[in-house]
């Protein structure tokens, strides 16, 4: 057993309380420093790790002061999509020959090049890097992919097709929905989990990444609901954002072929949604086989609660992430953290860097899921199914993050 590891969260937003949150169920690391753009943010979620126990976090604006920090052994990048570069950069020239292990959120990069140029910045200072993609560590995943393979798969054949959706009714803060800021729409913001979670689970376990190689990739993007006239007005009125003139994608939906190392062909197929309106965030994920199937859902837990019409709470988000009622039957996540794979994430990432493992995930895979995200957008713009790899991937900005889309090419054909 190594030393604890002290880790430093750079961005103390949305997901950096997120992973605060998941560090009581995680072991042998502490929560030291919070970095963030403004000393407010980064002393609420400073005093939120101290609060919990989970490290004797200081607060900082600079994000060579917390790298430089002489207990912080590693970081975890929580920033904006728009400024996860710059910060990478910072990373590198503070903590070069410093820290053991460097862990980014989703998306890697916004574009190939990036995605590419974090994995370089890693490579180059030499540290364990993570690409964390919770929903590989959501427990339903995790043991359903485990039982199929060791029961359904072994006995019947692998498994030939996976589903998986993410969905919600629409982002927390500003930068996500205007597109050069984000990379794009929903489809850049939660396309690279469902991506992500269903080709796992067609990947049998203990073979590598490229035992699925893509072969073909066909996507359709669309706005459904936030380019209608009321509700153009409301993200105006509550986001500050036009989509009267830069709209994105609120919709998506890909089918990506992959083929297996005895030349068969399996098939993720992915959705995901800023205009779903339920009581909060739903996950799912299916997977069929010869003669097995499995289905989980996020919102099909154990604990509903309902509350009648005398029943007038404040607005909030105690309930479920994206919480869109606060009256009627509304199901609870008992355990947030856990239940989206954080909890398992950060502690598989904090054993791989003690002990000098690679983790399961690393800015390899984040890039490739960038390439496949791109690709998405590459098809849905020209109307085509793509083989894999598409010509121009490595120069391709989606026209949603051009800002130069029109939501109106969802009603062309070729
Ligand atoms: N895994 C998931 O399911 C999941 C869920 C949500 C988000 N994410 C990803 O996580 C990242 C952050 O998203 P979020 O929802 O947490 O966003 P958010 O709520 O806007 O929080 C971002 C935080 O980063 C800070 N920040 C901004 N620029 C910075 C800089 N240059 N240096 C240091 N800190 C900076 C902000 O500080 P201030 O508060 O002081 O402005 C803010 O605290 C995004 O890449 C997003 O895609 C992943």
């Amino acid at each position: 057993m190594g030393k604890r590891l002290g880790v430093g969260i750079i961005g103390g937003g949305f997901v950096g309380r997120f992973h605060i949150r998941s560090w009581l169920g995680v072991r042998h690391a502490d929560i030291l420093g919070v970095c963030s753009r403004t000393e407010k943010s980064a002393g609420e979620a400073a005093a939120l790790a101290r609060e919990l126990g989970v490290g004797d976090a200081t607060a900082c604006t600079s994000v060579t002061e917390l790298v430089e920090d002489p207990r912080i052994d590693a970081v975890w990048i929580c920033v904006p999509n728009h400024v996860r570069l710059e910060v990478m950069q910072e990373v590198h020239a503070a903590g070069k020959g410093k820290l053991v292990g460097v862990a980014c959120e989703k998306p890697l990069g916004r574009t190939v090049p990036e995605a590419r140029r974090m994995l370089e910045l890693a490579e180059d200072m030499e540290v364990l890097h993570g690409y964390l993609e919770n929903q590989l560590f959501m427990p339903p995943v995790v043991r359903g992919k485990e039982i199929l393979w060791r029961r359904g798969a072994a006995a019947a054949g692998r498994p030939y097709l996976a589903r998986s959706a993410e969905e919600h009714g629409g982002p927390h803060e500003p930068w996500f929905w205007r597109g050069k800021e984000q990379g794009g729409g929903v489809l850049n913001d939660m396309m690279c989990h469902s991506l992500e979670a269903a080709r796992f689970m067609l990947q049998e376990p203990g073979t590598p990444r490229s035992s699925l190689v893509p072969k073909t990739v066909s996507c359709d993007i669309a706005s459904l609901k936030w380019t209608r006239d009321e509700y153009i007005e409301r993200l105006k009125r509550d986001m500050g954002v036009d989509y009267a003139v830069a709209p994105s994608e609120d919709f998506a939906r890909a089918t990506v072929t992959y083929e297996t190392e005895d030349g068969k062909p399996v098939i993720t197929e992915a959705t995901t949604s800023w205009s779903y309106v339920g009581p909060g965030l739903r996950l799912t994920v299916e997977v069929m086989g010869p003669e097995y199937s499995m289905q989980g859902n996020s919102l099909n837990n154990h604990l509903n609660l309902f509350f009648s019409r005398e029943v007038s709470g404040a607005e909030g988000e105690d309930l479920i992430e994206k919480q869109f009622a606060e009256q009627g039957l509304v199901p609870v996540v008992t355990d947030e953290e856990a239940e989206y794979g954080y909890t398992g994430e950060n502690r598989h990432f904090v054993d791989c860097f003690r002990n000098g493992i690679t983790p399961s995930e690393t800015f390899e895979d984040g890039l490739e899921v960038t390439k496949l995200l791109m690709a998405c957008y590459m098809s849905a713009e020209r109307g085509e199914r793509l083989s894999w790899e598409p010509e121009g991937l490595e120069d391709f900005v989606p026209a949603v993050a051009r800002e130069t889309w029109k939501p109106s090419d969802a009603l062309e054909g070729r």
